[in-house]
């Protein structure tokens, strides 16, 4: 049998290089310090059910990708997703309906990376923290103090701030992950016992702690016994705030979105907060993906590209190509 490649990271980047080498007949053993995948891609496990924290939606603007999600919507991993869409601005809510296609993973964002997942070989809890090459193969250290391998190649699929130390074996690659830095976003849940009395399912906010909000039962296949709602605050609201206890935090969004919903907001039955701190790259990059073919290691990431979840499908897949050029 080949010595497997090794992937760290189980978000889509990660699953999307394991998809292309798997198809290419290599095979792949994936590795995530989390209990499950999806990365930024997760969905939150809570009493109402689980609720997207994080990507709350995608576009495909790559044709490569647009068929992608095709063959996901034929497999029912994802669907269209049509919110009752505004837009806030300087307090003042406004219809903003546009045209634009936008994807979501049913019945919970983090199922479309499950489905990915496959029969791949997969380590979840497995944090790791060095990346080292004997004379010709790859082992990974974890956290714990265990070796994995040997492996052939390795490909990091983690944020950028993650990915360069595990990349210090390549320092060229270690720098130019290093160089990439990842803004912060608090996101908050709420729950609400009665509907709330707005006909708003989702709305881009600006002039305020937050940036975006989402009413979760409107995409498809969520069935919560709440009236479930995602906040997310801004980069620079989440920068100001990035201590301040979970609590802290439900209470100023809460508070904001009460402000700028326009109906009454009762307390909420449910709430929960979680901090992302590598959310979004602070600019878009060209490269795809980074590669050191001599020694055998790679990056990919949505940092590489838009710092969206189609950069992230796009640098996963072009990190395998390089790889599998290498051959
Ligand atoms: P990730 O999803 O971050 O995956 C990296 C994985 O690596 C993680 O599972 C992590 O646990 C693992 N890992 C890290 N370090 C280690 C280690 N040392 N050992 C083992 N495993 C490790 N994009 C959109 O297109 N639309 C949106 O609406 C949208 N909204 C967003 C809202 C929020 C709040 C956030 C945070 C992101 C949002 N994004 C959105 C961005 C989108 O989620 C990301 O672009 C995409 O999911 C990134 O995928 P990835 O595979 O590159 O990285
Ligand atoms: P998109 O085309 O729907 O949105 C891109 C941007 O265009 C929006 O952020 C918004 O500012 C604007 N926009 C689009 N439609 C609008 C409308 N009808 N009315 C008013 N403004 C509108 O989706 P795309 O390009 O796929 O982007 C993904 C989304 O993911 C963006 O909203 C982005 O902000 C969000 N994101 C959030 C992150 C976070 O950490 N909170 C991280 C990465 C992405």
């Amino acid at each position: 049998m080949n010595t497997p490649i090794a992937i760290i990271g189980t978000g889509l980047a990660g699953l999307s290089a394991a998809q292309a080498l798997s198809d290419a007949g290599l095979s792949v053993t994936l590795f995530d310090k989390s209990r499950g995948s999806g990365g930024r891609m997760a969905s939150k496990r809570s009493e109402a059910g689980s609720l997207d924290l994080g990507a709350q939606y995608f576009t495909a603007r790559d044709r490569r990708f647009a068929e992608a999600v095709q063959q996901w919507r034929q497999h029912g991993w994802v669907d269209n997703w049509h919110p009752a869409l505004y837009q806030a601005r300087n307090g003042a809510l406004a219809l903003s309906a546009d045209e634009q296609e936008r994807w979501v993973a049913t019945p919970r964002m983090s199922a479309l990376t499950r489905a990915l997942l496959g029969g791949h070989q997969v380590h979840f809890s497995c944090r790791i923290s060095e990346v080292f090459r004997g004379e010709q193969h790859w082992t990974l250290l974890d956290t714990e103090g265990n070796n994995h391998g040997p492996f052939s190649h390795v490909i990091v699929a983690t944020p950028a701030p993650q990915a360069s130390t595990l990349l210090s074996a390549a320092p060229k690659l270690a720098a130019v992950a290093a160089s990439v830095p990842m803004e912060p976003t608090w996101a908050v849940a709420l729950g609400f016992a009665r509907e709330l009395d707005t006909p708003v399912q989702a709305c881009f906010v600006e002039d305020s702690p937050l940036q975006w909000l989402a009413r979760n039962n409107s995409k498809p296949g969520r069935q919560h016994p709440l009236d479930c709602w995602a906040l997310h605050a801004t980069s620079s609201w989440t920068r100001q705030h990035v201590d301040s206890s979970k609590e802290a935090v439900i209470d100023q969004l809460r508070g904001a979105f009460a402000e700028l919903i326009g109906c009454a907001v009762p307390a909420p039955s449910l709430s929960l907060a979680h901090r992302w701190l590598y959310a979004r790259p602070t600019q878009a990059h060209e490269w795809g993906a980074l590669a050191d073919s001599d020694l055998g290691i790679y990056a990919c990431g949505d940092w590489c590209l838009s710092g969206r979840v189609e950069g992230a499908w796009l640098s996963g897949q072009e990190a395998a190509r390089k790889l599998l050029e290498q051959l």
